[in-house]
């Protein structure tokens, strides 16, 4: 393994990717950060899985011809049909990948305890072994409910891109509407897209969001090397749809995440 990695390289199919980015920029800010954006081949949740390790592979060379040595496979869909994959093909590169936190079963603050919960995610992950491996060995008895989201991901998007509208509030309620009748207490976040728009689904089902991005980003942390800069204040950013690297900064980042639940200096 390399011992310096002061350049980290992070995709996704889209924008999911910025729900784990804004926790690395915060807790790892003397880094170097190259993020692809993978709309030319977005959704990744409805791909096979063949098709993601080929997307993750060719994404993954252009994140080492930047010179990234650390990647964060900043999505549920892709770490759970490609990373072992990756993790063979680039034995010389660490990476980190993102899954549903279900782990909130052993780490419970008082303050949440869990009534009813369930995890959501992409088809993809839901149908993975990658998941069902880590749902049976953290819940074997089944406890926690899971229901893949065919179009969340998608709706995420365009609130994000175009703002929030009452036809769009509309698209969402309706497909959240199977959660509602279950009437939970907490829902894991299984998708990086959920956790943009956190907040309007904590309010739309009454529970309480929970999201694997501060984990991740303790695990880049551990694993990065600090190279005495201060402040990570701006990115760069390639959607595969226009193929033009650009930089972007934080700020700009901070901006879209007023939907999602991240309070103020969290
Ligand atoms: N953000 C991705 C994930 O975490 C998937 C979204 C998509 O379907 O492209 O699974």
């Amino acid at each position: 393994m390399k011992q310096f990695k002061d350049r980290i390289g992070i995709f996704d199919s889209g924008i999911g990717g910025f729900s784990i980015l804004h926790r690395i920029i915060k807790k790892v800010p003397s880094v170097t950060i190259d993020y692809i954006s993978d709309d030319a081949f977005s959704p990744y949740g409805e791909k096979s899985d063949t098709e993601i390790i080929k997307r993750s592979q060719i994404i993954t060379e252009m994140l080492l011809q930047r010179g990234c040595s650390l990647i964060v496979v900043a999505c549920n869909s892709a770490t759970a049909a490609a990373i072992k994959a990756l993790r063979e093909k680039y034995r010389d590169t660490p990476f980190v990948g993102v899954e549903p936190y279900i782990n909130i079963l052993n780490h419970q603050d008082h303050s949440s305890e869990i009534r009813k919960a369930a995890v959501i995610t992409t088809e993809l992950t839901g149908r993975s072994e990658k998941f069902k491996i880590l749902k049976q060995r953290i819940d074997p008895s089944g406890s926690i409910l899971h229901v893949s989201m065919p179009g969340l991901a998608a709706i995420v998007e365009i609130i994000l891109e175009k703002g929030l509208s009452e036809n769009l509030m509309e698209d969402l309620r309706k497909e959240l509407k199977p959660l509602k009748i279950l009437n939970l207490s907490h829902l894991i976040l299984g998708c990086t897209h959920y956790p943009l728009i956190a907040d309007l689904i904590e309010k739309e089902l009454g529970v309480i969001t929970v999201s694997p991005g501060p984990h991740v980003a303790n695990r880049v942390f551990d694993l990065v090397s600090p190279s005495g800069k201060e402040y990570c204040s701006s990115f760069s950013y390639l959607s595969t749809g226009s193929m033009k690297w650009e930089q972007r900064t934080s700020e700009y980042l901070f901006s879209l995440l007023k939907h999602s639940a991240v309070k103020e200096g969290s």
